[in-house]
């Protein structure tokens, strides 16, 4: 079902419209709801990674970071229809961390949705977090706009069920940005047949927004950039002439285009994680990004964490960036490109290459 957000100066603009060609009330209530004032914003903050130090004691920054992203939230205005949490709210899933991770979040004085990260998931495979949060991917309607969660950090069944003596080992192996021991992330086949049955009841003409930890996209498996059924799930989606996945876990800015489906991350209220192409030796190991990017500064060191507004205009999603202690960013969908751009985006060419000195 839609319902459809008046603004006042959209109904006094009606109303006055409605008043010269009929004097009935109901003229005006009609009219008021034929404005186009579909567009709405809601908030996103991500990978917070709480994390006990012990017994009662967490890691003082990763607590700074969630207090001051659910502060600010809460100060919006126009205030934001809901708040999404990105995932990783937790470092090792412990129950002593989603449980303080959870205080900080009932501060919001909105309705949060929660998206299900690898911290939260691989010490007791989610079963917690669904205490707090409920189901690990569920879909809703709003304002003409069909969204979507999807638990995007399951692996193989030999991995998570056979390979490791304790749960917190597994939680571990799965911690690690680097580790070999890993295992790409996937969807899997349940919550794709799922996917599937519930995109065949939406016209295609309705915008979609997907919300998912990992990138439905492939950028860098050595650090689990990566979605291992990625094609998959952009192949349901591909029919749509309008849908947008976001996602959190990168821990830093990044938006891409393919086919008819844009791509934003958000960023964490914790830490920065560097660019994976700096690191990149190999060239399968290079982002495989269809749109040049402005990145942040990575000697800044609270850069590329903050947390951020997302206004949907029928159904396109600009995302304004809130950077720490910098100038604030937004990226939005260029209809002429069919593709997001950031606004300040800097040519390639004049672009200054950084002085080292040794
Ligand atoms: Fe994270
Ligand atoms: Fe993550």
């Amino acid at each position: 079902m839609c319902d459809f957000h008046i603004s006042r100066r959209g109904f006094l603009k009606s109303a006055g419209a409605a008043a010269a060609i009929s004097t009935l009330p109901v003229s005006m209530v009609e009219l008021a709801f034929a404005e186009p004032e579909k567009n709405f914003t809601f908030a996103y903050i991500s990978d917070s990674h709480i994390q006990e130090i012990e017994g009662a004691k967490f890691v003082r920054n990763w607590d700074r970071g969630l207090i001051r992203a659910v502060a600010e939230t809460n100060l919006l205005n126009p205030k934001p229809d809901f708040v999404v949490f990105g995932g990783d709210l937790a470092q090792l899933g412990k129950k002593s961390e989603l449980d303080h991770g959870a205080e900080m979040l009932a501060k919001l004085n909105y309705d949060v949705h929660c998206v299900m990260g690898e911290h939260d998931y691989y010490l007791d495979l989610g079963k917690y977090w669904s205490e707090l949060y409920g189901p690990h991917y569920y879909s809703w309607d709003h304002k003409g706009v069909h969204f979507i969660t999807l638990n995007s950090v399951l692996t193989y069944d030999e991995w998570t069920h056979e390979r490791w003596p304790t749960e917190m080992q597994r939680m571990i192996e799965m911690a690690g940005l680097d580790n070999p021991n890993g295992s790409p992330f996937m969807v899997g086949d349940k919550q794709r047949e799922w996917l599937a049955k519930d995109l065949s009841k939406v016209k295609t003409d309705t915008p979609i927004v997907l919300f998912s930890h990992s990138p439905i996209q492939k950028i860098y498996k050595g650090w689990n950039f990566w979605t291992e059924d990625a094609e998959q799930i952009q192949e349901l989606l591909q029919p749509f002439d309008n849908a947008t996945v976001i996602y959190g876990h990168v821990h830093q800015i990044q938006y891409n285009q393919i086919g008819n489906i844009s791509f934003h991350a958000v960023m964490a209220t914790a830490w920065p994680w560097p660019y994976p192409e700096t690191y990149a030796q190999a060239e399968q190991h290079m982002p495989k990004l269809t749109v040049p990017m402005n990145r942040a500064d990575p000697f800044f060191e609270r850069d590329a964490t903050g947390w951020q507004l997302i206004d949907l205009n029928s159904g396109r999603v600009a995302m304004r960036y809130n950077l720490y202690n910098n100038t604030n960013r937004t990226v939005k969908y260029n209809p002429a490109t069919n593709q997001p751009e950031d606004e300040a985006y800097q040519q390639p060419e004049s672009r200054v290459a950084p002085q080292i000195h040794y």
